[in-house]
């Protein structure tokens, strides 16, 4: 992927082989990215039927950070249906390259994922959100100024996070409350100014992952379901000071439920 003159298409389409020897499932119906939170997740969504580092596929980076596991599962739900979980994410801020950020969402529709389910671990601007409570994603703000698209192709963006999935979360909780995730660089956070800023624009969630693979979740041509967990307020809003460890420490607090509700979103797409 580093190489120029790859095709990054034929990269996942090879990834896409080793899950399926990885996993002995040759299509998979859902692709699931945890971010920081949701892990728990992959335990209640059915029945683990492999699992290995994300290392062993083609393409996949060792995992960069402390409370992101590098694991690719495979887990057949109670309904049948075969989810891809995967527990390894590349973040722009690593500065890889966006090929390999996007890497797992080419290598997921390679692998036949009609649906894409993205969740992070981000940070709250809307009026009223607490640290601990999951939010759809609506839409995106793209802050990076970098495309996982190369050259002329223009694809539209109009409904990226679809409607019609985020209905079908309401459904499972109606308290569900949704919201614009700006995506930045990182990999520090926002100044309390750019918190005010995205906040002006438009934005209610602040993060450092996501709309870039949604981007390229669209590009495939794959329906996209976006979660974040509100790990804590953005700079300026909550008073003490950002860390890693708090959103790390927020994230397993909130796991239980929210892993839950991710699992019963799943069963009712
Ligand atoms: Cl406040 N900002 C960003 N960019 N990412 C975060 C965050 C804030 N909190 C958790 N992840």
């Amino acid at each position: 992927l580093d190489d120029p003159a790859a095709d990054p298409f034929e990269v996942a389409r090879v990834a896409a082989e080793d899950i399926a020897r990885l996993t002995g499932v040759e299509q998979h119906d859902i692709a699931l990215t945890l971010g920081s939170g949701w892990g728990k997740a992959a335990e209640l969504i059915g029945e683990t039927t492999a699992s290995f580092p994300a290392t062993e596929v083609t393409g996949f980076s060792a995992p960069a950070l402390a409370g992101h596991a590098g694991t690719i599962r495979s887990i057949l739900t109670p309904k049948g249906r075969r989810v891809l979980v995967i527990g390894a994410r590349t973040h722009f801020y690593e500065g890889h390259g966006v090929r390999r950020v996007v890497h797992s969402v080419r290598t997921a529709a390679a692998t036949g994922v009609k649906t894409m389910v993205l969740t992070n671990g981000a940070g709250g601007v809307k009026a009223g959100w607490k640290a601990g409570q999951p939010v759809l994603i609506s839409d995106h703000i793209n802050l990076t100024a970098a495309s996982p698209l190369e050259g002329a192709t223009f694809i539209d963006l109009t409904d990226l996070y679809s409607a019609r999935l985020r209905e079908v979360a309401r459904s499972v909780d109606p308290t569900l409350d949704e919201g614009v995730y700006c995506q930045f660089r990182g990999p520090h956070y926002e100044t309390p100014a750019e918190v005010r800023m995205a906040r002006a624009i438009g934005g209610d969630i602040v993060g450092m992952s996501t709309a870039l693979e949604a981007i390229a979740a669209r590009q495939a041509g794959m329906e996209i379901l976006g979660f974040s967990l509100i790990t804590n307020l953005a700079a300026g809003i909550q008073t003490t000071p950002l860390s890693h460890q708090e959103v790390i420490d927020a994230g397993r607090e909130a796991e239980p439920v929210i892993s839950s509700l991710l699992a019963r979103v799943i069963e009712a797409l």
